[in-house]
């Protein structure tokens, strides 16, 4: 059951995203394509935390190749640069990494019930998520959806973040995760996007 919900939910991606380069190609005027299936009624939303506007980019990249819709997670009390001085031990991210007990509110409410296809994007804090996403795992309900991880860092992996998560919630399939540079490419997330259906059909 949920290997055809992500296969469906993985159709749509690239419908969506090969939908967007028959765009591209025609100068904006959609052309038909034997190739591409018709299209089946998976909703997909990107759903991410930014600080500093990088992860943000590749949400917008996301949305646009996957054709879902962009939902910001927005925390309760908002992060000053002191906050976010990692070099900082008493900074607050540095408190907040300290204490796996810490859950930063969430300001706004997030209805995740249209959609079946979550993309679930962060910053890599101090190796992991920040513990705002932890707040979002354990409030949201993922069941019955498919969430796909991405992540942007310095230079740090995605590590066990994901997994972190997905323990959190327990809930939902989870598809591998992928780290990105905050300035990769708008190709590099289409082919990430693209590949998705290569593995789930594999
Ligand atoms: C508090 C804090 C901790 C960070 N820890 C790491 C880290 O462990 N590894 C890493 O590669 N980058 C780390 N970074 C850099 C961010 O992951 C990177 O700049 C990210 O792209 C920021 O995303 P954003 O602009 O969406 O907030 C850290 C940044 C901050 C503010």
């Amino acid at each position: 059951m949920n290997r055809i919900i992500i296969l469906i939910a993985i159709g749509v991606i690239v419908i969506a995203a090969a939908g967007a380069a028959i765009l591209a190609n025609n100068g904006g005027s959609p052309a038909p394509d034997p190739d591409v299936p018709p299209h089946t009624d998976v909703s997909t939303a990107v759903v991410y935390f930014t600080e500093t506007g990088s992860t943000e980019k590749i949400a917008e990249k996301i949305a646009e190749a996957a054709g879902g819709d962009l939902i910001r997670i927005i925390p309760s009390v908002e992060y000053t640069s002191a906050d976010l001085n990692y070099n900082d031990s008493d900074s607050r991210t540095n408190k907040e990494n300290r204490d796996s007990s810490a859950r930063p509110g969430i300001a706004n409410g997030i209805d995740l019930s249209g959609y079946d296809l979550i993309f679930l994007g962060y910053p890599i804090w101090y190796g992991d998520s920040p513990k705002i996403m932890w707040t979002f795992a354990e409030t949201y309900d993922l069941s019955g959806k498919t969430v796909i991880p991405f992540c942007t860092s310095g230079s740090s992996g995605i590590g066990n973040s994901a997994s972190h998560l997905k323990a959190l919630t327990d809930e939902g399939t989870w598809l591998d995760g992928k780290r990105f540079s905050g300035s990769a490419s708008y190709d590099e997330v289409y082919s990430w996007v693209k590949g998705l259906q290569t593995e789930a059909t594999a």
